[in-house]
């Protein structure tokens, strides 16, 4: 079976309708990102990081995952699926991708403020200040924030570079490392973004679908399985 490697960001649950980043009324709109997203925002507000990650689950689980994440889940059939999500919320696994890694945490874990090895789930929607790790201190979200070591980058590159298809569906590659992955496939590689505004990046060889998540997705299903 081919290695089929696919890197998503927020715009593959769009259409579930979580909003994206970057986009137009997108979720840093409104939030000042170095105040929920940072260890120095954490450090200085932890009820106001707690409540912006709370208000994220909860939306995560209100929504329903859509065509774009059935169809990677439809792939598994014909391919050895392997999804890199930028995502923090579970729509991948919800809609019943077997292979997924989250390069940027995710919702459904809280870890330990003082030993990033310690990790829970969080159940519910929400995670609350109060709540410690078995060392005693306060649970923070299992989330990549700006400025920390993105830890599952060596895993994310081990499978990029291994892919026979490398599909890139619903971000803007703003944000490193993760926007680098592309540049670990083999010249090889069947590159293919997915997203229905070009992204600023050096193209070269790759084909580009101009469409949103679940109209793009069933073109790459027919161009994969022609
Ligand atoms: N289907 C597919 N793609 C879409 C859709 C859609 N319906 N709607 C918008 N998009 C595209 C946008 O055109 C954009 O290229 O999704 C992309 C979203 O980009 P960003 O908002 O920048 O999100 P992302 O690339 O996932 O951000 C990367 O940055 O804020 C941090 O850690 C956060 O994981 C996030 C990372």
């Amino acid at each position: 079976m081919k290695k089929l490697v696919v890197l998503t960001g927020a715009g593959v649950s769009a259409e579930s309708g979580i909003p994206t980043f970057r986009d137009s009324g997108g979720l840093w709109e409104g939030y000042d990102v170095m105040e929920v997203a940072t260890p120095e925002g954490w450090a200085k507000n932890p009820t106001l990081v707690l409540e912006f990650y709370n208000q994220r689950r909860k939306k995560a689980l209100e929504v329903q995952p859509n065509k774009g994440h059935e169809v990677l889940v439809e792939l598994e059939k014909y391919f050895d699926v392997t999804i890199i999500t930028q995502n923090v919320d579970n729509l991948h696994e919800r809609a019943g991708s077997t292979h997924v890694v989250h390069l940027h945490g995710s919702l459904f874990e809280s870890r330990s403020s003082k030993d990033d090895a310690l990790i829970y789930p969080v159940n519910g929607w929400e995670l609350k200040l109060g709540e410690k790790c078995e060392l005693g201190s306060q649970l923070r979200p299992n989330i990549v924030w700006f400025g920390e070591l993105v830890y599952k980058m060596d895993e994310a590159v081990h499978y990029a570079k291994q892919a026979d298809i490398f599909l890139v569906v619903g971000t803007s590659l703003q944000v490193y490392p993760a926007a680098d992955l592309i540049q670990y496939t083999r010249p090889d590689t069947q590159k293919i973004i997915v997203d229905p505004k070009k992204p600023d990046y050096r193209m070269g060889d790759i084909v580009f679908i101009e469409e949103g998540g679940g109209a793009g997705m069933e073109k790459v299903k027919k161009l994969l399985l022609s």
